[in-house]
């Protein structure tokens, strides 16, 4: 996109984000300066171009050579409603091809929607449209490419932005007046000025970089009024690296995970986020004014075949130590403080599953392929439907992990319920796109499959082993 465009595109999102912050919320907020880097729908639709480019990058204070959306990384956030119309104009000034993913929407897997089978060419461009269904729950949604065989690397370079739906969550009081921020984990490896190429053994691992980001900058400070609350909406959107989120004597209230809003709050002491989970938790300024760390702790995500074959996917990796990803300061106070929402939203139990299906993650060598990763003994073929389902209907999928290594499960276009983790009833209700499966479990879930016929696809996300083959393909077929 052209600069004189970007500024204009800027400003018309700028006085959107006005307009959208007056209603309902408090009059305090109205006054905040607008985020340069948000892109908000106006009167039932929005327009965004959108650029994958390659180049200097503004990251952690410096500059590297990153692939980016618009040349920044994250890329824009962009902010719909429900109902509203999306058209995306993207363009791909890349050196090699690439496509969109909108993580979590449930919107059209065809045409040029949500289609992750599309393949732009480097040096050509493609308009996405859809439309937001009216229905559409509010939630903190990603935008990311999905090419089979580049996605690790492309998302690893830089390319990820939230895409963030507003809605009944939104306008809920206590969360209308907490403060709202934003946080992108992300991690890199630069040396240089550039992020040097994976060792095969780290790639296979799933690649960790040691430069660990939170909206592309270093233990950005953040601050919370005493006796307010403050929004904390997380996104891993990281390859391969978990987060094992820790705040500094403060709990956290757990108001959404990937698909929306719980019933209400859930309270945690710590929050584990694999790669591609969202949540949303609601931190109480109710300490002595000061600064807390938010950390992320040590979490080993399998040994990587340390006790069978000698270490064939490398040693434990990952961090030993904890490490800090932000500080929270304690900034004014309110005058009357702010009770947490008793009531964050409604999740209602889908019905009897009409099918069952089991799936087996695992590994194996193939002649000169080496490590490939596998769903019920096979890579991904983008010709073969692995699971045909009929739309309006009810399953239960059962995922187990053969493996040694961690693996997030992702579903595409339509969001589960998870019933049980390792046998044990899972006791919140909530509403999930991508769930881990640790070493050796399994885990169940229940999804309705519902509105879009095609094909669309599952696959765990560390997105170095969907490189690998962990991918099948779903097709949602129209009922008999
Ligand atoms: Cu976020 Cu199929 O991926
Ligand atoms: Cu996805
Ligand atoms: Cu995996």
């Amino acid at each position: 996109m052209t600069k004189a465009k970007h500024s204009r595109r800027t400003f018309l999102a700028m006085s959107a984000g006005l307009a959208g912050l007056g209603l309902g919320l408090p009059a305090r907020a109205q006054t905040r300066a607008p985020d340069p880097d948000v892109l908000v729908s106006r009167g039932g639709a929005i327009e965004v171009d959108l650029e994958a480019r390659f180049g200097p990058t503004r990251l952690a204070g410096r500059s590297a050579r990153l692939f980016s959306y618009g040349g920044r990384v994250p890329g824009p956030r962009i902010e719909v409603r429900p109902g509203d119309e999306v058209t995306l104009r993207f363009s791909n000034a890349l050196p090699e091809p690439t496509n969109l993913h909108f993580h979590g929407l449930h919107v059209p897997p065809t045409g040029n929607a949500d289609n992750i089978f599309l393949e732009i060419p480097a040096g050509e461009r493609l308009t996405y449209r859809f439309k937001i269904p009216e229905n559409h729950p509010a939630g903190t949604f990603w935008y990311h490419p999905h090419l089979h065989g580049l996605v690790a690397k492309q998302v690893f370079l830089g390319m990820a932005g939230l895409f963030v739906v507003r809605g009944e969550l939104d306008r809920i009081p206590e969360v209308a007046a907490a403060r709202e921020q934003f946080a992108v984990l992300k991690d890199f490896e630069v040396a240089g000025g550039r992020v040097p190429p994976p060792s095969p053994m780290e790639f296979v691992r799933g690649r960790e970089g040691s430069l660990v980001t939170v909206n592309g900058e270093v233990e950005p400070e953040w601050t919370v009024e005493r006796d307010g609350l403050l929004r904390l909406r997380l996104l891993n959107a990281s390859t391969a690296r978990f987060y094992r989120l820790k705040l500094e004597d403060h709990p956290l209230y757990l108001i959404a995970t990937d698909g929306g809003a719980l019933e209400e709050p859930y309270e945690l002491d710590e929050l584990l986020l694999a790669p591609g989970e969202r949540a949303e938790v609601l931190v109480r300024g109710e300490r002595e004014p000061g600064r807390y760390t938010l950390w992320a702790l040590p979490y080993n995500r399998g040994n990587g075949g340390m006790g069978m074959g000698g270490g064939m996917m490398g040693g434990a990796g990952g961090d030993t130590r904890p490490r800090p990803l932000a500080h929270l300061v304690y900034a004014g106070r309110r005058k009357t403080p702010l009770p947490l929402p008793e009531r964050t939203g409604r999740v209602p139990e889908l019905g009897a599953p009409v099918r069952r299906r089991r799936f087996v993650l695992g590994h194996s060598m193939q002649p000169g392929r080496g490590m490939v990763f596998t769903i019920n003994g096979q890579v991904f073929n983008p010709g073969r439907i692995d699971t045909p389902v009929r739309l309006g209907t009810v399953e239960e999928w059962e995922i187990a992990n053969m493996g040694v290594l961690d693996h997030p499960f992702h579903l595409h276009t339509n969001p589960f319920q998870i019933v049980s983790r390792g046998g044990r009833r899972e006791r919140l209700r909530a509403w999930k796109d991508t769930v881990l499966v640790p070493v050796r479990q399994s885990v169940r879930f229940r999804v309705a499959f519902e509105d879009f016929p095609g094909n669309a696809v599952y696959h765990c996300h560390i997105l170095e082993h969907e490189d690998l083959g962990m991918m099948g393909i779903v097709r949602f077929e129209e009922g008999a």
